[in-house]
């Protein structure tokens, strides 16, 4: 079976596209799956994030693809037959045409985005370009993924309330503001390497798998349920 493609998006610059590529990308990997990251972003930060792994490598390959431009679904075609799940880590969009480019191969598309107003303003314009897309790409299915979340302020709540109303379905995990993302990205790993003290943040990102995986495969969903329900 062809890989199935989970395109990382957001207008915005630092909304947590690679973080979160990252950490599903490893987290799939752990499980089983056969995984590549492509860096899409002239950036590099996901192969930098790779290329800092010291003692282990990271659980997944990177291949870097910013050079294809808007021609980067061609090239991920490629590998499709290769792996079960490829993750694009895209550039921020307001700057670059690749991510529609990623989109049009994509079956999901991710969209972290931090709650707050700016944010929320921002994200507004990714939303038209998934939009566009999926009337070129039927397959598509989009869902936003709450990252940075600090629940106690009133901003985030009310970024939290408007959220639901926005367009684009909400992933039921939130990733939350911790420390232990961005030393996952020092030391070339994923959360998942970082002892009991990771817990909470293993635990959000290996539900948030769960769910990537529940929306790419439903029907395998529904018949597990109905199985297990007999
Ligand atoms: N949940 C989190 N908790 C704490 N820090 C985070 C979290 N998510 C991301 N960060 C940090 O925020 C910064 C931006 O994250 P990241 O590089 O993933 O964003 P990006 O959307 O890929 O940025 P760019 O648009 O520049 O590619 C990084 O320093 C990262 O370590
Ligand atoms: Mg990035």
């Amino acid at each position: 079976m062809p890989a199935k493609i989970i395109t990382v998006v957001n207008q915005k610059g630092g909304s947590g596209k690679t973080t979160l590529s990252m950490q599903l990308a490893g987290a799939l990997a752990r499980r089983g799956h056969k995984v590549l990251v492509v860096d899409a972003d002239p950036q590099g930060t996901a192969t930098r994030w790779a290329a800092s792994a010291d003692e282990k490598p990271f659980p997944a390959p990177v291949v870097g693809l910013s050079a294809a431009g808007v021609k980067v679904h061609r090239e991920v075609q490629k590998f499709i037959d290769d792996y079960h799940y490829i993750v694009i880590d895209c550039p921020p969009a307001a700057d670059s045409p690749v991510p529609q480019s990623a989109l049009l191969i994509a079956d999901l598309a991710l969209v972290p985005i931090i709650p707050s107003p700016l944010d929320l303003w921002a994200a507004v314009g990714i939303r038209q370009v998934i939009e566009n897309i999926g009337d070129l790409n039927e397959k598509l299915t989009a869902r936003l993924v709450i990252n940075q979340c600090q629940p106690n302020t009133s901003l985030v709540k009310e970024a939290l309330e408007v959220l639901p109303e926005f367009g684009i379905d909400l992933c039921g995990t939130y990733l939350h503001h911790r420390q232990v993302y961005r030393h996952s990205a020092v030391f070339g790993q994923t959360v998942h390497d970082f002892g009991s003290k990771a817990a909470p943040a293993v635990a959000e990102v290996d539900a948030l798998a769960a769910e990537v995986l529940a929306l790419l495969h439903p029907t395998a969903v529904k018949s597990e349920t109905s199985t297990s329900g007999a």
